[in-house]
């Protein structure tokens, strides 16, 4: 029997879980990650299949259906297509999606495809090898572009690209990106860059603005026009090209935040549960787990959490605190 929808104080209902299954990854983008002594958690502290796959299904009983699986990068973890079978297979689950840098995506495509994963989102900022190798230390952009190709041509639903849009940096990368999307069916999505990197590098001067992106993209392919909305709890604004040329996001969490229709909670790696990225308080529910704690008791602290959730982050206001962990370890 479904049971009431996790509902917050601003009669905000939550239906999307987005689950992180690591914290490790195989690059280390500035505004993530710091480039050198990265703290992970102990692989004792991750939670195991069985522990993730009770939690969805708990969620679904909640009336979660959308689910996405992050990282870290998700694809580091051993075995990932094991999981996302037995995450699919949960009745109740619509849509399942999966946020990757797609370094790994080469060997993994084919097995996570298999698995019956249909929706992928590539992080992929610049398609220039010296810029890639700058923002995210490491010289992987070959294998991030034979894993999209790979991708494309097993047929996941349209593909979604990630790129953070930070000032004085990504603009020579802005049309470039946009012209390889649309040349490959890809719509790519510009994200705003948010106080979640590791080495407090962020700050409000650091933030390409989509309104920015909308003129430099409008001027220089075609003149973008909004695309209303199918779906308002959808983090990303869609703008269509004039001509049909297709389409582009843009997460405008800074410069437009969208907190008012937030439907998402997230679970990170190490099993605790956050109602916002920029949450400072979370609720542990691998020690509820550990301790042999019921379904029961497990779908009372969601619903507390939910209960609990904040209006909307402060990014905009003094009052901002950074969160204290960065999103290598929330998941984005
Ligand atoms: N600001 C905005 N987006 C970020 N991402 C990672 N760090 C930041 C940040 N500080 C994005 C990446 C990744 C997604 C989960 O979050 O594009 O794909
Ligand atoms: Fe890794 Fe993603 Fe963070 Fe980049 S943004 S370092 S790919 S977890």
């Amino acid at each position: 029997m479904p049971l009431a929808p996790l509902v917050d104080s601003f009669g905000r209902v939550h239906d999307n879980l987005r689950v992180s299954v690591t914290d490790r990854c195989n690059i280390r983008c500035f505004y993530c990650m710091p480039e050198s002594d990265v703290q992970f958690v102990e692989r004792g502290e991750i939670l195991d299949f069985e522990e993730i796959e009770r939690f969805v299904r708990i969620a679904v009983s909640l009336g979660v259906t959308k689910l996405r699986v992050t990282g870290g990068e998700p694809l580091v973890r051993r075995d990932l297509p094991v999981l996302v079978r037995r995450l699919a297979a949960i009745s109740g689950v619509r849509d399942l999606a999966l946020t990757t840098n797609g370094v790994l995506l080469p060997d993994l495509a084919e097995p996570l495809y298999a698995a019956g994963l249909r929706r992928l989102n590539v992080h992929l900022d610049t398609l220039d090898r010296e810029r890639f190798r700058k923002i995210t230390r490491r010289d992987e952009l070959d294998k991030v572009l034979a894993g999209l190709e790979i991708a494309r041509r097993l047929g996941y639903s349209r593909i979604k690209l990630n790129a953070v849009a930070v000032k004085d940096l990504v603009e020579p990368d802005i049309v470039p990106l946009a012209r390889y999307a649309l040349a490959n069916g890809f719509e790519v999505r510009y994200i705003e860059f948010m106080p979640l990197d590791a080495q407090n590098l962020w700050d409000r001067s650091k933030v390409l603005r989509a309104e920015e992106i909308i003129a430099t993209l409008s001027r220089e392919i075609a003149p973008l026009t909004a695309v209303p909305d199918p779906d308002p709890r959808a983090p990303a604004t869609e703008y269509e090209f004039a001509g049909g040329a297709g389409r582009v996001g843009f997460i405008a969490s800074v410069s437009r935040p969208f907190c008012l229709n937030c439907n998402r909670i997230r679970l990170t790696a190490d099993g605790k549960l956050r109602y916002c990225l920029f949450a400072i308080e979370e609720d542990d529910v691998k020690s509820l787990m550990r301790s042999g704690a019921t379904d029961e008791e497990i779908a009372a602290l969601v619903r507390r959490n939910v209960a609990g959730k904040w209006e909307g982050h402060e990014i905009n206001s003094t009052k901002f605190v950074a969160p204290p962990r960065p999103m290598y370890s929330i998941g984005g």
